[in-house]
C-alpha cells in the first residue's frame, strides 16, 4: 500500500475542558484540527471558547471519530494530543493506536504517571509529555469551557533529549506557539511531572474529602496545616528522587496555585462528582506512595489523606 502523505491535521482526543481550550486556540489561528469525543457528536459542533473573562466565542468544531477512520483507510493520523483523564489513556491508545503513522507525535496531556503501558505505541511513533502548571480550563457547560490561565507547556521525551529529536517536531512546536499554546522543549521533563504531583498530590485530595473549592484550603486552619504537612513529606519524596534542588519552595509554590486558582473545582473533585468512581489517584498520590516507599520515605499523612479519598472513589463504585 502506497503512504499517505503526512497528514497535519491535529486530533485531539478528548472533548473535555482542556481538549475544547486547544481545539479553539489551534483553529483560531488556521490549524487544522478534530476534536474526538468519546460519544457520537455532529460534525462539526457548535461550541463556545471563553479566554478568562473576555466575551464568549461561538464556533463550529470539526469532530470525528476512531470508527470515521477506520485502520483500513491506512496508518493516516501524523498528530495526537491525548487530552483526557489518565485512566481513559489505555482505551484511547487501543483505538488510535492502529491509525498512527510511522513518524507520527503523541501529545500526553496527563497529570500524574504511570499510565501508559509497555508496547503501548506503535514502533517510529514519537511519545511526548507535555506539563503545564498553568494552563487550565474548566467546562462551565456541556460544550462551553473557559480558560482561566495561560502558562507554558513543558514538552519533552522520556529519554530526556537536550533538544527535539526530529524536524516534524520542532514543527509542532512552533504551530503550538503561533496559535498562542506556549510550548518549550525541556530536557527535565520527569523533574517537571514530579513537581507538579508533588503539588496536585495536596491540592487533589483535599478538595475532595473537603468537598470545597481551592481556595477554601488555604481559609481553614485545618486544611491549610494539612496543606503544610503534606508538602513537607512531598518535599521529602521530591529529594529522594533527586529534584531536591528544584523542589525548593514547594509549600510557597503549593499555596500560590491554590490562590491563583482559588475559585476552581479540583479535577479530582470534578471526578467524585461525577460519581462513577474514576479517579486519577492511582497517577497522582498513589505515585507518590510508591515513589516514597522505593526510597525508604515515610509518608504517613499521604498515605491517610489517600486512603480517605480512596474509600469515596470506591463508595461511588458501590452504590
Ligand atoms: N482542566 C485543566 O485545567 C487541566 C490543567 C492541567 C492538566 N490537566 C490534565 O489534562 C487532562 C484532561 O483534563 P480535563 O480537565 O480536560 O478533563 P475532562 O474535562 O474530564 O475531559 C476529559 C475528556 O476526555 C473524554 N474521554 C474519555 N475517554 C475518551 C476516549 N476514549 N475517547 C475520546 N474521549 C474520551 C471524556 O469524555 P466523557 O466526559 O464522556 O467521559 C472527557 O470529555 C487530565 O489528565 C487533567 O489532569 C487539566
Amino acid at each position: 500500500m502506497p503512504t499517505p502523505p503526512p497528514s497535519s491535521t491535529w486530533h485531539l482526543v478528548g472533548g473535555g475542558a482542556i481538549g475544547m481550550a486547544l481545539a479553539h486556540r489551534l483553529y483560531a489561528t488556521g490549524e487544522p484540527v478534530r476534536l474526538v469525543t468519546r460519544t457520537p457528536c455532529p460534525d462539526p459542533v457548535e461550541l463556545v471558547y471563553r479566554d478568562g473573562d473576555g466575551p464568549p466565542v461561538t464556533w463550529s468544531c470539526p469532530t470525528t471519530s476512531p470508527s470515521e477512520e477506520s485502520p483500513a483507510a491506512g496508518r493516516t493520523v501524523h498528530r495526537l494530543v491525548v487530552a483526557t483523564k489518565a485512566y481513559s489513556v489505555g482505551d484511547v491508545l487501543d483505538a488510535w493506536g492502529p491509525r498512527l503513522a510511522p513518524g507520527a507525535r503523541v501529545f500526553f496531556l496527563q497529570n500524574g504517571t504511570g499510565f501508559r503501558r509497555p508496547g503501548d505505541l506503535p514502533e517510529g511513533v514519537h511519545a511526548l509529555d507535555a506539563v503545564n502548571t498553568g494552563f487550565a480550563a474548566f467546562r462551565s457547560g456541556e460544550r462551553t469551557v473557559k480558560q482561566t490561565g495561560d502558562e507554558p507547556f513543558q514538552i519533552g521525551d522520556v529519554i530526556g533529549r537536550s533538544a527535539p529529536a526530529f524536524d516534524s517536531i520542532i514543527d509542532d512546536l512552533d504551530h503550538l506557539n503561533r496559535a498562542g499554546i506556549e510550548a518549550v522543549w525541556t530536557p527535565s521533563i520527569r523533574e517537571h511531572q514530579w513537581l507538579k504531583i508533588a503539588a496536585n498530590a495536596v491540592i487533589n485530595p483535599l478538595t475532595a474529602i473537603y468537598g470545597c473549592r481551592n481556595g477554601v484550603l488555604l481559609d481553614r486552619a485545618e486544611t491549610s496545616d494539612l496543606v503544610d504537612s503534606l508538602c513537607v513529606e512531598n518535599d521529602r519524596v521530591l529529594e529522594a528522587l533527586g529534584f531536591g534542588a528544584a523542589s525548593r519552595g514547594l509549600l510557597e509554590r503549593t499555596r500560590h496555585i491554590i490562590r491563583a486558582t482559588a475559585s476552581n473545582v479540583s479535577s479530582m473533585l470534578t471526578d467524585l462528582n461525577r460519581g462513577d468512581g474514576r479517579s486519577e489517584l492511582d497517577y497522582i498520590n498513589a505515585a507518590l506512595i510508591r515513589a516514597a516507599t522505593d526510597h525508604d520515605v515515610e509518608v504517613p499523612v499521604n498515605r491517610s489523606i489517600h486512603d480517605r479519598v480512596a474509600e469515596r472513589f470506591a463508595a461511588c463504585r458501590s452504590r
